[in-house]
């Protein structure tokens, strides 16, 4: 099952803040709900809420009362802004969504036809996610090694994607290839991500994990206990910067103090080349109750008053990774360079 799709008329996404305790699918009419549901991270991962944002626009198109082409068309650009606004850092949003404004302003036709037309390219781009990552797990798998443990951070899987995943993907095709690999889970605090999803995909796929709190990795990797570090991104800057969950910096340093390799797992989609490095993407800060709104021993972790900081994702520096793996193949440093001939 995809974890966007649409069907009936309506955008389905599986609702992941619940997950793994209860396992339920949403309906989405109108594209403000979607624009919450992106925000609220009943869907969440780049290529997800690109696909979410896509399928949105599509119901904004439907939504809209407009029987002129260019009347759709103004307040197509409207409920794009909506959409685009939901979350900052992933640039799969806006990429998405762009990409349906354009398909829709180069329709020659009637109103029904823009809104035929947003709904094929939103399907289309949902296809080829599924075909991108396939191809990007193609290419990851190649570097890893039968026996490998592989610390992954946040949920780069299927639910982060519309299916397969990009840094979990390649970990899931290596796995089928008949690799024997143990995976680290990091819980990835504060919405646990790993924990709860990559810990719940990595079941049904039968691959051995364990879950570690994201202040034990640096134990492991010193220990020699774990011969590399996959995960995904947000948005890579022009240099290879790339800022993804946050945690992940903490991570990529640790390994490269103990010369354990760091791959960054991404669509060409997620590579913003109009930033010139990871400084200037935009990183999102979250609500605080989401750090202390957790319970020990069914109580509150913090006093009453304690206030918290959220910013969602941090910049891991590309001096401290390997390689980043695109669906065009493994780019390797000097970034600044060779991203540029992957991303077309
Ligand atoms: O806040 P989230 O859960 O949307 O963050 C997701 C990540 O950081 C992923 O690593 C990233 O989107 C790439 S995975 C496809």
């Amino acid at each position: 099952m995809r974890t966007v799709f649409w069907e009936n008329n309506e955008l389905k996404m599986i609702d992941q803040r619940i997950l793994p305790a209860r396992f339920e699918v949403r309906s989405y009419r109108g594209h403000q709900e979607v624009a919450r549901a992106i925000t609220a991270m009943v869907v969440r991962g780049a290529p997800a809420i690109g696909a979410a944002a896509a399928f949105g626009l599509a119901l904004a198109a439907n939504e809209s009362k407009s029987s002129a082409p260019d009347d759709l068309l103004n307040d197509l650009r409207a409920s794009a802004e909506t959409l685009k606004a939901a979350r900052p850092t992933a640039v799969n949003l806006a990429w998405a969504v762009d990409r349906l404004m354009q398909a829709a302003c180069s329709v020659k036709g009637s109103a029904d036809d823009v809104r035929k037309v947003v709904l094929d390219e939103a399907q289309k781009l949902a296809d080829e996610d599924v075909q991108i990552n396939q191809r990007m797990a193609e290419h990851g798998a190649a570097l890893i090694e039968d026996g490998d443990t592989i610390i992954h951070h946040c949920n780069t899987g299927a639910l982060a994607t519309v299916d397969w995943g990009t840094a979990l993907g390649v970990i899931r095709t290596a796995h089928e290839q008949g690799k024997k690999i143990h995976v680290l889970v990091d819980e990835t605090r504060p919405r646990l991500q790993g924990a709860r999803l990559t810990a719940w995909e990595l079941e049904q796929y039968g691959i051995p994990y364990e879950i570690i709190s994201d202040n034990m990795s640096g134990y492991f990797l010193k220990a020699g206990m774990a011969q590399k570090v996959f995960f995904g991104a947000d948005r890579v800057a022009a240099n290879g910067d790339v800022a993804n969950k946050i945690g992940s910096y903490m991570l990529a340093l640790a390994a490269h103090d103990n010369n354990v390799p760091v791959y960054s797992v991404v669509p060409t989609s997620t590579v913003d080349l109009s930033l010139a490095h990871g400084g200037l993407i935009p990183i999102e800060e979250r609500d605080p109750d989401e750090v202390l709104g957790i319970q020990f021993h069914g109580e509150p972790i913090a006093p009453k008053n304690a206030r918290a900081r959220n910013p969602a994702f941090d910049v891991t520096p590309n001096r401290l990774l390997s390689g980043i793996v695109t669906e065009n193949g493994v780019v390797y440093p000097p970034f600044d360079v060779n991203l540029k001939k992957v991303v077309r």
